[in-house]
């Protein structure tokens, strides 16, 4: 299996429908299920904006693919009756692109940049005075003729999305009036998730399937969609077309090879690696990408993440250390010492 057809992988992939996603979207704060933190303190900024006729603060979000960046950028445009311009960071490659774009905003309007992360610098350094100060400092010209020039812009909002905080150089998260991590999502909120889908989706799903599908989606509400799609494919080819528990499990264990936690096979020989090859870590993050031939970034952003939560990876100054909860998940006898099996966190 390759990377790109994980069915478990928060990140976008070139099979996920467009359309499905777009009428999947909650579009409201009220109508928004699970990140409660941070959905409470999205009112607030909202309110607060409202009431002082001003725009938005600008708001960064951060967390691993597939919880609701992206999703959030519109339902805070949304609830702030303001236009949405989306554009990601590698999209931006001249300072030229950012004044183009920003030149075209309007007072309130809200720019999405996805990825934010990967902006150029010289690019990065144009955007902190248009967020700090609204205006758009640009050189004109070349040479000895070139001329500084300073431009007025309207107040507008900047909502970032980045799944690495820490690629982030300071002076442009400070410009950030609200910084919020998103989290996965509780089981209670998966199934919500993944119960209204079935409903838009007109697809009949018994409350045990939905619990099958919203246990192994990694907390992920792109990934429950996409699970929920494969197995209702898998209902009608093989079953009445209904998800049942008996069908979904088959689907997903069987056919899809995920098991009941939401781990797949890259998943598990992450961890089989540090454990057999490196006895349990601490291994670099890089060695453990070269042993199994994955990227070190795939790792990082997708794989880990979920890891840390299920408290199967710990991250240590010298490495990642699989804890004793991973060799008992994978059926192994434990035999390190214990203030191995339970590192120090740093
Ligand atoms: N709270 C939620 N409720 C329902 N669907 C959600 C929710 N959050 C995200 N989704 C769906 O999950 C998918 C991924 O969300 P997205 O905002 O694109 O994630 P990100 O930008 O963090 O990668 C989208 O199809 C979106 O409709
Ligand atoms: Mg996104």
């Amino acid at each position: 299996m390759t990377q790109d057809d994980r069915p478990i992988d928060g990140k976008r992939q070139s099979n996920d429908s467009v359309k499905l996603d777009y009428a999947l979207r909650p579009r409201s704060l009220s109508e928004y299920i699970g990140q409660e933190r941070v959905i409470e303190n999205l009112k607030v900024l909202i309110e607060a904006a409202k009431s002082r006729k001003e725009a938005l603060d600008h708001v960064l979000f951060y967390g691993p693919p597939g919880l609701g960046k992206t999703t959030l950028a519109n339902v805070l445009a949304n609830e702030m009756g303001a236009n949405l311009k989306t554009t990601a960071g590698p999209a931006i490659e001249r300072t030229g692109d950012l004044a183009a774009i920003l030149t075209h905003q309007r007072a309130s309007d809200v720019l999405f940049i996805d990825e934010i992360h990967r902006l150029g610098r010289p690019v990065e350094e144009v955007l902190y005075s248009a967020m700090e100060d609204f205006v758009l400092d640009i050189v004109i010209g070349k040479g000895p003729a070139a001329k500084n020039v300073r431009l007025k812009l309207p107040r507008f909002t900047v909502v970032g999305a980045t799944t690495r905080l820490a690629l982030l150089t300071a002076p442009l998260r400070d410009r950030f009036g609200a910084v919020f991590r998103m989290d996965f999502y509780s089981m209670a909120a998966m199934e919500m998730i993944i119960e209204r889908a079935a409903d838009k989706l007109k697809i009949e799903a018994q409350p045990e399937g939905v619990t099958e599908i919203a246990q192994r989606s990694r907390g992920t509400p792109r990934v429950a969609l996409r699970l929920l799609r494969r197995t209702r494919d898998y209902a009608q080819v093989r079953g009445a077309g209904i998800i049942s528990q008996e069908i979904a499990d088959e689907c997903l264990s069987g056919l899809l090879e995920i098991d009941p936690l939401g781990l797949d096979d890259i998943d598990r020989r992450v961890l089989l690696t540090i454990i057999k090859n490196f006895n349990g870590g601490p291994v670099g993050l890089e060695t453990i990408a070269a042993s199994i031939s994955e990227e070190a970034d795939t790792i990082e952003d997708v794989i880990e993440p979920f890891l840390l939560q299920l408290g199967f990876l710990e991250r240590t100054p010298r490495g990642r250390v699989a804890t004793r909860r991973a060799y008992e998940h994978l059926g192994l006898v434990d035999n390190r010492p214990t203030s191995i099996q339970q590192p120090p966190l740093f």
